[in-house]
């Protein structure tokens, strides 16, 4: 293999704003200073799966502007290939982005040029698709666009989705995910688009609702609580790791790229996702999205950190 990991999807100038609270309809409230910042959960992704070792390239469509040029740069930065990234069409896309006091975010994005990425940019980029052991898509570009990924994978090629931002997911994307991968809202919008019957019990069994809906894995990522994962041999929860949160942005994008490039090394799911788990927690202790995501050493002594204060 050429690459490590293959990320088909977004990216984004985050354009960010401290508030102390939304506003509401109607309402102006004053923030703080805005900060422009590389995201895209496309992007974010590829970022996150390079800054930990992974040799990454990115499938993606810019603008052909200055937020283009500063995505670019922060892709080539983090050491991706972006030799796949496509320009033109309409301005890069946008996501404005506020943060609240406890870290959580409230994102509106603007696809923009995300939504030029075609299924012809995916037919012209073919032999990209055999090049790694794992390609890793969200929903961001058009869902044509994934679905044109699913047709075109080489029966090798393991297939991680991040339903996000949600979406009716047709039967051969959700056949195809190897995980598919969900928050808790995601999960119940994906599951109500799917079937009747909405989700309810633990995430457990919303884990085991989602895989009956077709893909071979599922996770169920829980914020501060961890995660869960199932699939045909059962159901298992995945430890959080305690942090305090600063910035929650990206941190999913994070996990995401973590867990895909860490199957794409033969781990097993939980094992992957547990290694995921941590490289999201790292992430929501730092200010921004990329800016956020960790090296492998940085995981690694997080780690030694955590153990010697469970040696006390
Ligand atoms: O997942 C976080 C990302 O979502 C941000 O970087 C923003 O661009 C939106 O796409
Ligand atoms: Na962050």
């Amino acid at each position: 293999y050429d690459y490590d990991l293959l990320v088909v999807g977004s990216a984004n100038a985050d354009l960010v704003i401290g508030v102390e609270r939304r506003p509401g309809p109607g309402e102006t409230v004053l923030g703080s200073d805005l900060s422009v910042h590389p995201g895209g959960k496309g992007a974010n992704q590829a970022v996150a799966a390079a800054r930990l070792g992974a040799r990454t390239a990115l499938l993606a469509r810019l603008g052909d502007d200055a937020h283009g040029r500063l995505l670019r740069d922060a892709q080539e930065a983090a050491g991706v290939d972006t030799s796949w990234v496509r320009a033109g069409g309409a301005p890069t896309g946008v996501a404005l982005i506020t943060v609240d006091p406890s870290g959580d975010n409230s994102i509106v994005v603007s696809p923009g040029a995300n939504g030029r990425l075609s299924p012809a940019d995916v037919r012209e980029s073919t032999a990209l698709l055999a090049s790694a052991p794992v390609v890793s898509a969200q929903l961001e570009i058009p869902l044509e666009t994934v679905v044109e990924v699913v047709r075109l994978l080489p029966s090798g090629t393991r297939f991680v989705l991040n339903a996000s931002p949600p979406a009716r997911l047709p039967a051969e994307v959700l056949t195809a995910c190897d995980p598919l991968i969900v928050n808790e809202h995601e999960a119940r919008v994906v599951s109500e688009h799917a079937s009747a019957t909405p989700l309810d019990g633990d995430p457990a069994s919303w884990a085991k609702a989602l895989l009956a809906l077709g893909p071979r894995s599922v996770v169920v990522t829980l914020g501060g609580r961890g995660a869960l994962v199932a699939d045909g041999g059962g159901a298992a929860p995945v430890p959080a790791v305690p942090v305090r949160a600063v910035d929650t942005t990206g941190a999913g994008d994070a996990f995401t790229a973590a867990l895909a490039w860490r199957l794409g090394t033969g781990e097993t799911l939980s094992d992957a996702a547990a290694y995921a788990v941590r490289v999201g927690a790292a992430a929501v202790t730092k200010r921004g999205a990329q800016a956020s995501f960790p090296t492998a050493q940085e995981v690694a002594s997080l780690d030694a950190a955590r153990a010697r204060l469970a040696d006390r």
